[in-house]
């Protein structure tokens, strides 16, 4: 079956008994601070799972689209994906265990209403009782399962397998229903012992599918469903929400019993077609024949690249919904996460020999692919593309010098905290690249080492070089130094928006602003000033390295770095870039720069330095001080 028929099929089920549709709820949560993204169907849910009444009534179903970042790392293997929809039905307060489990097992196993899968490949788990809860084993589940896999024709032995801690050491001994403790208990948190205040959560029953692979030893000695040798996918999960956390850590009952089901809609897609393997559902094919175009070879043609075709597709496709929620690359929070995705994914799309932009291809696909369900994807399709491709583009020059600096550095030894800041601040390799890329082969790279290699340049880079060309400078307290470099680049966005002819006359900076004059016939208007915030504040916000190299004036001019009118400088000279854009210029020191100027500093590492805390930068005034001489007054705020 196709993702939209499973979606249709259990939508349709479920009006059937009663439920209402409701849609799905945005990604990026609109009045949730606690938490950057939509990760379960319940999570819009909350407030009438905790008793607010519900415009839709108490029988509620929908597909919701899912995002789990936890699960970055683990996406390479035929299950994971960050992104997902999950399927959904709710019970307010009306039905409870006696409908929901019943109903379930028809879903999967009814040919006509629903997914026609053999009951046989059905296991199914529930919670055996624990302690820290004081709520004891599901004796009432156990019961409901026993009676419907005996209506199959399956005797189904129900064994308790113990904790988590034991190992499950005594695995399957031929059981259907598998009692566990904590496992079985759900809430957003996870273990009642996570949960905080507040949190709504309850026992549950989750269910498995047997894809009858070999149980693969390394994962322990027996196979049972929460084995993760891949045997077992959990394709569902009716959560009997009856529970509050309560300050005091114990549980009270809420004031309904409600029933959370959730669904993995690409796993129920997988199951249909009896392959566990996710990414060979409909949703992809698109995406895999735009891969399979610029490789020449088809998605599982080789086991080496698999992991890469799969972080290439779930990333992809993650990102293109997060771009369709308005949510924009950028260096916090949620704009981070996908940030980070699309680079994960060019540095993947790269692994297997794509030269040429791919991302905004298969964004395309995806469009075509789920418009129908959720017809706000199309809304900016165009800017999600355009931002797409501009992401790819940059992250691509970066890519490919930082990756030959880190070859050069890997072949010699492991990775140190001083090499990752080095690939960080010249190369502008995000610091998780450096410690994937590290723990790829297996070296150690310590993230505190990192930090404080990062600390060490920049109190040097304040101590030394400020004294010969402290110029302007009135000091170098760490908020000077952020408007030094914004300095640098407001000239350059000067010369972007009023011409290469604009040059600087003088400077003052301070801890509190900074101010540039420079030689211009006539006033900014308003929007050359906008104009001029805007770039300011892009190149801030890119996390762009600041570096200094020291050579020889010559090559200094001749690689058109900006010297200040009427300064002597010496025969050898400091320059500081503010790039890199990626690819180098001659002097292999210098990537391809933003901004170069003649100047001894100090500046930040990074331009990430500049904009911590979301600051933006802001032209307070903009006046004449003498003939054909500006003055800009602008802050950091
Ligand atoms: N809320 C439950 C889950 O995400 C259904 O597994």
């Amino acid at each position: 079956m196709t993702l939209a028929e499973v979606r249709s099929r259990f939508l349709t089920f479920y009006k059937a008994r009663g439920h209402v549709e409701i849609p799905s709820a945005p990604i990026r949560p609109d009045n949730d601070p606690t938490t950057l993204f939509t990760s379960s169907g319940m999570q819009p849910l909350v407030p009438y799972l905790l008793g607010e009444e519900h415009p839709a009534g108490t029988r509620l179903a929908d597909a919701q689209t899912c995002f789990r970042g936890q699960d970055i790392e683990e996406v390479g293997d035929n299950r994971h994906t960050t992104f997902f929809e999950m399927l959904g039905n709710w019970s307010l307060g009306d039905y409870f265990k006696t409908e929901q489990l019943p109903w379930v097992f028809e879903f999967l196993t009814s040919k006509e209403e629903g997914l026609g899968l053999n009951p046989e490949n059905i296991y199914v788990t529930v919670f055996s009782g624990d302690e820290s809860t004081g709520v004891g084993p599901d004796k009432e589940a156990v019961a409901i399962w026993q009676k419907l896999f005996a209506d199959k024709g399956i005797d189904a032995k129900f064994s308790s397998i113990g904790t988590e801690e034991a190992g499950y050491e005594k695995g399957m001994q031929g059981s259907r229903i598998f009692g566990y403790n904590t496992k079985n208990w759900w809430s957003r948190a996870g273990a009642p012992g996570n949960m905080p205040a507040g949190e709504p959560g309850g026992p549950d029953s989750e269910i498995f599918y047997d894809f009858g692979l070999p149980h693969d030893t390394s994962w322990g000695p027996e196979c049972h469903p929460n084995c993760d040798c891949g045997r077992f996918v959990e394709i569902g999960n009716s959560v009997f929400m009856q529970y509050k956390k309560e300050e005091d850590g114990s549980f009270s009952l809420l004031p309904k019993k409600n029933v959370d089901f959730g669904g993995g809609l690409e796993r129920l897609v997988a199951t249909t077609q009896g392959d566990p393997d996710v990414f060979l559902i409909d949703v992809f094919d698109q995406a895999r024949e735009v891969l399979k175009a610029k490789t020449g070879r088809a998605y599982g043609d080789s086991e080496e690249d698999l992991r890469a075709w799969r972080i290439i597709l779930d990333h992809t496709r993650a990102a293109f919904f997060m771009l369709a929620s308005d949510i924009r690359p950028s260096n916090t929070e949620a704009g981070y996460i996908l940030r980070r995705l699309i680079r994960r994914a060019i540095r993947e799309v790269d692994r297997l020999g794509i030269k040429d932009p791919v991302l905004v291809e298969i964004a395309h696909g995806f469009a075509q692919l789920y418009k129908q369900q959720y017809p706000w994807v199309m809304d900016n399709l165009s800017q999600i593309e355009e931002g797409l491709a501009a992401e790819e583009k940059k992250f691509r020059n970066t890519l490919s010098t930082g990756l030959k600096e880190f070859e050069k550095i890997a072949s010699k030894k492991d990775i140190s905290g001083e090499d990752a800041f080095i690939l960080f601040s010249s190369f502008g390799f995000p610091f998780e690249l450096t410690q994937e890329l590290a723990k790829e082969r297996g070296l150690d790279l310590i993230e505190s080492d990192f930090k404080t290699a990062m600390e060490a340049h920049q109190s040097q880079s304040r101590a030394g070089a400020g004294q010969k060309f402290a110029g302007g400078l009135a000091d170098h307290a760490e908020q000077t130094v952020r408007y030094h470099t914004t300095h640098h680049i407001l000239l350059k966005a000067l010369q972007i928006v009023l011409g290469e002819e604009v040059l600087q006359r003088g400077s003052n900076i301070t801890a509190e602003r900074l101010r540039i004059d420079f030689a211009s016939p006539g006033k900014m208007t308003d929007e050359q000033k906008a104009e001029v915030e805007r770039i300011v504040n892009e190149v801030i916000y890119q996390d762009v390295p600041v570096v200094r190299s020291v050579m020889p004036r010559e090559e200094a001019e001749k690689l058109g770095a900006q010297m200040e009118f009427g300064v002597k400088y010496p025969d050898t000279v400091s320059v500081y870039s503010v790039g890199p854009t990626g690819a180098t210029v001659e002097d292999p020191r210098i990537p391809e720069a933003f901004s170069l100027e003649f100047c001894g500093g100090p500046h930040v590492a990074n331009t990430s330095e500049i904009h911590a805390g979301g600051t933006q930068f802001k032209i307070l005034k903009e006046e004449a001080v003498a003939a054909g001489i500006r003055r800009i007054k602008a802050v950091l705020a």
